[in-house]
This record gives structure tokens, C-alpha cells and sequence, in this order.
């Protein structure tokens, strides 16, 4: 579905991504993880569009969108969620999506609203609801229609290990409905581990482990650059 092929980017005398491959296949969850500035955020910008990379390519269903914009990409089916919520604090849930569900054709609202547990918070202004609510309307957003590779840097940010474990159960029962891809980088190990299928491990800019979380996870040079407490 996506192939990332030696892909390097830098922010200035920074180097973010270095020479980065990752196959990203269909109908997965693949996660990101890795160290905090390990250049997992960098990397879903260069795969939203949001940043071009200084080298290298990516490419989506066999075709090198490396120039392509945001815009280009969302249409063909590329999705992102925000760290920061993005939602318009003065309107109700409801209107937020209904708007949102309405310009890029979504059906399923309803079903959308029901896997993320949002159905008690509809009538409340965005201003007025929760931190975790928020970000549940902001992933919401990013799934609305269907779209084929979806991308969440930490979705279960801030949330309670309850919250983070029901909300990452509702979005693994949602792509394998949709037959949806997902790229998820997500720090709590819980999360990452219960539903990633894939799994590929940056640590300064570059990749240090790739496959299956079972087999990663007990890789010396994992656990030394990134597990460490979590996994003992
Ligand atoms: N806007 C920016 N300007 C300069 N450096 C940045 C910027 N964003 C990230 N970086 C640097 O790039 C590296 C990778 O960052 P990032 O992709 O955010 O890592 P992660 O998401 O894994 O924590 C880090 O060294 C970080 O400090
Ligand atoms: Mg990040």
C-alpha cells in the first residue's frame, strides 16, 4: 500500500529521518515507535505531505507521490489526525461532523460515532467537552470518509490507560471493518503491542528494527534504545 524508500529529511542542521525504508502493507495496523525525537512525527509528515523529503520517496499504491500536496494525497485516501485539536470549539460535536461527514461524503456517521464512543457527547459544544473527547471528535475527523491509509501520531496522548485501551480497541475493530490501513505511532507500549500487526523501531532519524511487535520486541538493540523499563 505504501512504501517509503530512503527517506531522509532535516530541519535545518537537524537531521529528523535518515535514509528511511518502510513497507507499510494493506489492511494492517503498522506502528511507529521509538525514542521521543526518534523522527516518528517527521515521518507521518512526510507521508501526509505535510513536509517534502530532502531525499528519497514515497509511494502509494505504486505510484510516487513524493510532490504530491496535502489536498492530492487526502483525496486519494490519505488521512491524518492532529496532536493538537482541530475541531471549531464554538460548534456542537454534532455540527462538527456533520459538516466534516458531509464534505467528503461519509455514510457511516453513525457507526463512526458509535465505535468512538461519542453518542452521550454529540449536543455539547467542542468548546465544552473533555480533553479525551476532543480527541476522539479529532480522530473521528480523520476517519471520515473511508479513507484508505489512515495516520495517528499518538492518538492515545493524555488519555487514561483505560481510555487508551478502550479507544485503541474501537480503532482496530474500525480497520478491519473498513479494511482500512493504519499507521499508529503511539508511545504507551500497552496500546502499540495489542493492536499493531507491524512494527518498525526509529531511534535518531534512522531505522533500527522492523517486523513482527513479537519479535521486535525481544531484540537487545529495542529494548536497549527504547523499551528499556517497559519491557522489564
Ligand atoms: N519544527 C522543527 N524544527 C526543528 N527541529 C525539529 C522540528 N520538529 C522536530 N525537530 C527535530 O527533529 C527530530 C525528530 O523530531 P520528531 O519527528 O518530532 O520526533 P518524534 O515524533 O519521534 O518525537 C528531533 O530531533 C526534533 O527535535
Ligand atoms: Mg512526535
Amino acid at each position: 500500500m505504501l512504501r517509503l524508500e530512503g527517506l531522509s529529511f532535516s530541519y535545518g542542521a537537524v537531521r529528523a529521518v535518515r535514509n528511511v525504508d518502510m513497507e507499510i502493507v494493506q489492511g494492517t495496523i503498522h506502528g511507529i515507535i521509538g525514542p521521543n525525537g526518534a523522527g516518528k512525527s517527521t515521518c507521518i509528515d512526510l507521508i501526509s505531505g505535510r513536509q517534502r523529503p530532502t531525499s528519497g520517496a514515497v509511494v502509494y499504491r505504486g505510484e510516487n507521490i513524493t510532490r504530491r500536496p496535502v489536498r492530492w494525497r487526502r483525496h486519494a485516501g490519505i488521512s491524518r489526525s492532529f496532536q493538537r485539536i482541530s475541531v471549531y470549539q464554538g460548534l456542537t460535536v454534532a455540527d462538527q461532523l456533520d459538516l466534516a461527514a458531509g464534505a467528503v461524503g461519509e455514510r457511516q456517521l453513525d457507526h463512526i460515532v458509535d465505535v468512538l464512543d461519542l453518542r452521550s457527547t454529540l449536543t455539547a459544544k467542542c468548546s465544552e467537552t473533555s480533553y479525551g473527547e476532543q480527541r476522539r471528535v479529532d480522530i473521528a475527523l480523520a476517519l471520515l470518509g473511508e479513507p484508505a491509509l489512515v495516520l495517528l501520531d499518538e492518538p492515545a496522548a493524555g488519555l487514561s490507560q483505560a481510555e487508551s485501551i478502550q479507544l485503541a480497541d474501537h480503532l482496530a475493530d474500525l480497520a478491519r471493518e473498513r479494511d482500512s490501513t493504519f499507521v499508529l505511532v503511539e508511545h504507551d507500549m500497552e496500546v502499540v503491542f495489542r493492536i499493531c500487526d507491524h512494527l518498525t523501531v526509529l531511534d535518531h532519524g534512522s531505522v533500527i528494527a522492523d517486523g513482527k511487535p513479537q519479535d521486535v520486541r525481544s531484540l537487545d538493540i529495542v529494548v536497549d534504545a527504547y523499551l528499556g523499563r517497559a519491557a522489564s
